[in-house]
């Protein structure tokens, strides 16, 4: 079966991905902070392996990469993201925001993308978010939407690199999902979101490469 990376995966959309991938029989690779104390995720049932991964953390990634560098991974996911109160931001709470929804996708994907190029499928889903969209907004004090804004950049700027080594990268949005990061008046679950992003990855071709997509496959304005 298909081996699968989730980094970020110990709660919301992120143990969603590991909880379908695992049931459908594939390998799945998850990260999480706490891996001595795995909560929701150590119950799930499959071919699932634990890393230790603070994306914020330049040792973890590269012991991470390490680990996997024997391994094939046919889809590499970034889920693992922060939201910060619209509003005044700290300098911390800016530098925070701004490593783990902006800097570390990148760092991560990149650290692993040698395991993810020997791999059949060489696909790669970073999530982003719709409130990314038209970034920068001048004047508008939303740090998570400019966190997301400034990943979609970086992507942008460095998804021709991966697609030269024959990777199929796309920004997702999953939609507006029920999680600890939104509550419970968010459109979706994360049943319903993670079943639409598996039928776009499973269908995901070199020529969607480089865009923004829902999680119906719908294109997302940058
Ligand atoms: N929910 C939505 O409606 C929505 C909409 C658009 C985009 N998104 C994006 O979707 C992704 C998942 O969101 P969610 O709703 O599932 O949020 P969530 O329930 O708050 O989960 C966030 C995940 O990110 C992990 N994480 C946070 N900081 C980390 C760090 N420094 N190192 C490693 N992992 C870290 C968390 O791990 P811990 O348990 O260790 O904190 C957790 O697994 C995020 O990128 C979010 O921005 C969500």
């Amino acid at each position: 079966m298909p081996n699968i990376a989730i980094i970020g995966a110990s709660r919301g959309i992120g143990l969603e991905f590991v909880r379908q991938y695992a049931a459908a029989g594939w390998r799945v690779y998850a990260t999480t902070r706490t891996p001595e104390n795995p909560g929701a995720l150590g119950d799930l049932r499959g071919d699932i392996r634990l890393h230790h991964l603070d994306v914020r953390n330049d040792t973890h990634i590269a012991r991470l990469a390490d680990a996997l560098s024997k391994v094939a991974l046919d889809i590499l996911v970034h889920n693992a993201g922060v939201l910060t109160s619209r509003g005044h931001a700290s300098p911390d709470e800016i530098s925070e925001t701004m490593r783990v929804n902006a800097e570390a996708p990148i760092a991560t994907v990149s650290a692993l993308l040698d395991s993810v190029v020997t791999s059949d499928q060489k696909k790669v889903a970073i999530i982003s978010s719709i409130q990314g969209s038209g970034r920068p907004r001048p004047s508008s004090p939303d740090l998570y939407g400019d966190s997301k804004g400034e990943l979609n950049k970086r992507f942008r700027a460095i998804e021709p690199e991966w697609r030269a080594q024959g990777v199929t990268a796309i920004a997702l949005h999953p939609g507006y999902v029920k999680t600890d990061m939104t509550g419970q008046h968010a459109a979706i679950t994360p049943t319903e979101s993670v079943s639409g992003i598996r039928s776009l990855l499973a269908g995901l071709t070199t020529a969607h490469s480089g865009r923004f997509l829902d999680y119906r496959g719908q294109d997302v304005v940058w």
